[in-house]
């Protein structure tokens, strides 16, 4: 795909991977249309890319809103011209032991990770279709692929997500309209606690910054790749998790018995 006045619709814009994938597509010649809540944080983003040359615009939304999907995309598309790009970018975690969970926790996390990208694609994707071209991008996770203990629900959210775009890839297979399904590793944001954080640096487990992240989506982009999983090991989990469980089950013991010291001392 040409990045090149690219009419970009990306979630969660405003801080970390977001904000990185912002930057870079801006820099590439992509038009924007910028989502998330805070809305100082977007100006922000959007400032930065004027000022080097690019073009965005800010959409202010909370996506737990599932009547604000539709709205939202027909105004980025009124204001853009279009919608050539989809990147359901937007996210969050829970970091718990999942008996502790609490349940309306886990319907805002349900809403964001997965419900948002459903109901964001199924609002473009009349108007990618009717032109022939497009791309849609979701932002997985390794734990969409590895059901990682402490991560019961986002894990479920991942994969989930991961289904649909498998799913949606085949069904429009040949319409000119592409899915893209990207799994980052540990990456250094906002998104996870120092204290996790400190699990990964004492136990050896790398952690990206999200320009790296951003840099590999947008190959993935411009390459109109499927499937991308980010990080070694963490290929190979994948693969080894499909195939034999329970070894990827011993390689992660240490972790989570660190993981559940932490949040039964909290
Ligand atoms: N960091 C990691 O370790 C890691 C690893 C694998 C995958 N990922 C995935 O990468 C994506 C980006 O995460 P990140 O690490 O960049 O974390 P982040 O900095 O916390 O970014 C998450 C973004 O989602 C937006 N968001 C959250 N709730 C929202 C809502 N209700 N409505 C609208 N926007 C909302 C936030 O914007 P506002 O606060 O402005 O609403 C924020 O900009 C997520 O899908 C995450 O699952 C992250």
């Amino acid at each position: 795909m040409n990045l090149k006045g690219c009419r970009t619709l990306l979630t969660g814009a405003g801080s970390g991977i977001g904000r990185s994938l912002a930057l870079a597509l801006g820099a590439n010649g992509a038009k924007l249309a910028l989502v998330g809540r805070n809305e100082k944080n977007l100006a922000e983003v959007a400032r930065e890319i004027v000022r080097a040359g690019g073009y965005a615009l800010t959409f202010p939304e909370d996506l737990c809103l599932p009547e604000r999907h539709e709205p939202l995309v027909f105004s980025a598309a009124a204001r853009l011209g279009g919608i050539d790009l989809l990147i359901n970018n937007a996210g969050v975690s829970s970091f718990c032991e999942y008996s502790r969970e609490n349940p309306s926790d886990i319907d805002n996390l349900i809403n964001i990770n997965i419900t948002a990208p459903l109901l964001l694609t199924r609002a473009v994707l009349p108007r990618m279709l009717a032109a022939g071209h497009g791309r849609i991008v979701n932002v997985g996770s390794i734990l969409g692929s590895i059901g990682f203990p402490h991560f019961a629900a986002y894990s479920a959210s991942k994969f989930a997500l991961r289904g649909f775009s498998e799913a949606l890839r085949r069904e429009i297979a040949g319409s000119g309209v592409g899915v893209t399904y990207v799994a980052p590793r540990t990456t250094r944001t906002a998104f996870n606690s120092d204290s996790l954080y400190k699990i990964s640096d004492d136990s050896g487990t790398a952690v990206d910054d999200p320009a790296t992240v951003a840099g590999i989506i947008l190959e993935a982009i411009v390459a109109n790749r499927d499937e991308v999983y980010i990080g070694w090991p963490e290929k190979l989990a994948v693969r080894l998790n499909a195939l034999l469980p329970r070894i990827v089950s011993i390689a992660i013991s240490k972790q989570v018995a660190a993981a559940r010291q932490l949040l039964r001392a909290a």
